[in-house]
């Protein structure tokens, strides 16, 4: 008896850690290592290879621009699944590194998507940048 309270327990346990969100902070550090050459530290495009390119990396902290984070739309840039509307093809895709364990994101659909960990990482991270 106890043993299988135990047992259901720990079954519980594993449940809630494989389906713990990632935080802004994950997200800094995948940010930090994958875009701040272009995208600056502060995500506001002013990073050292900014000047290479034409139109320049996009300030980060103002994808909320019109009241709503898109959420939707940054993960599909991200991804490199849909860049309609992006002016230039210069934003690098990072569909391959963003494999592994899925996290259940809502892009604003209602509808949880199995979503790369480090993709829904990244989107706490920028979305915790935005200017109000
Ligand atoms: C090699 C330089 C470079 C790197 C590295 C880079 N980006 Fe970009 N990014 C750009 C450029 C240039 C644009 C603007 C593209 C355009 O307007 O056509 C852009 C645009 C974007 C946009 C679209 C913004 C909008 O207005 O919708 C997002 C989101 C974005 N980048 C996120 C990231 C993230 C997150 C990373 C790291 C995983 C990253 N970028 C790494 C160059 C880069």
């Amino acid at each position: 008896m106890a043993r299988n309270l135990m047992i259901s327990m720990a079954i519980l346990v594993a449940a809630c850690t494989q389906v713990s969100m990632p935080e802004a902070p994950e997200g800094q550090a995948l940010f930090a290592e994958n875009c701040v050459q272009c995208h600056g530290t502060s995500g506001m495009g002013d990073g050292p290879w900014a000047s290479a390119y034409s139109p320049r990396p996009a300030d980060l902290t103002r994808l909320s621009a019109n009241g709503v984070f898109p959420k939707a739309r940054v993960l599909s840039v991200i991804d490199g699944y849909d860049r309609t509307g992006l002016p230039g093809k210069d934003m690098p895709e990072f569909g391959l590194l963003l494999e592994g364990d899925t996290v259940p994101v809502d892009v604003g659909d209602g509808v949880l998507t199995p979503t790369p960990r480090p993709l829904a990482a990244l989107l706490a991270y920028l979305e915790s940048i935005q200017a109000q």
